[in-house]
């Protein structure tokens, strides 16, 4: 489990390097654990008309669908910044809430360490599929 974490926090880090960002110039890398062990990684990327900009967390998610992983466990993301644990955008959130709440976050640094958290402590009271369920 710890050597399937350390992969998936070095892969973010190597998609991050990938990060197209000449506007904001900052990089965000993501690399998803899918529930059979693949990873799947995603970088930001950035479009002249700026609100066209994938953020890293979504560009994975997508990859991974259309590779056939809809079950996740995992999700390890970081950007550039040393001094502190950084976490996804709340779009991205609600993106990750929609494969379940079930997901780890490792917040990792540029450095590798990382903190451990979970979508729900993310997005607590979030809406979901489930919602939509009719009566
Ligand atoms: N960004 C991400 O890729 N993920 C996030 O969760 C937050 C923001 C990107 C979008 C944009 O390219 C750059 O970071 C600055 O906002």
């Amino acid at each position: 489990m710890l050597d399937e974490v350390k992969e998936l926090v070095s892969k973010c880090l190597q998609a991050r390097d990938m990060a197209y960002c000449p506007y904001s110039r900052f990089p965000v890398g993501a690399a998803i654990l899918t529930a059979d062990g693949a990873i799947i990684t995603g970088c930001n990327v950035e479009n002249a008309s700026y609100g066209l900009t994938v953020c890293a967390e979504r560009t994975a998610i997508q990859r991974a669908v259309v590779e056939g992983y809809t079950q996740f466990t995992a999700i390890a993301v970081t950007c550039d910044i040393k001094d502190r644990f950084v976490g996804p955008c709340g779009a991205c959130r609600q993106v990750l809430m929609e494969f379940g709440s079930d997901w780890i976050v490792y917040l990792t640094k540029p450095d590798g360490s990382y903190k451990e958290t979970s979508l729900l402590e993310l997005l607590p009271l979030a809406f979901s599929p489930a919602h939509l369920a009719k009566n």
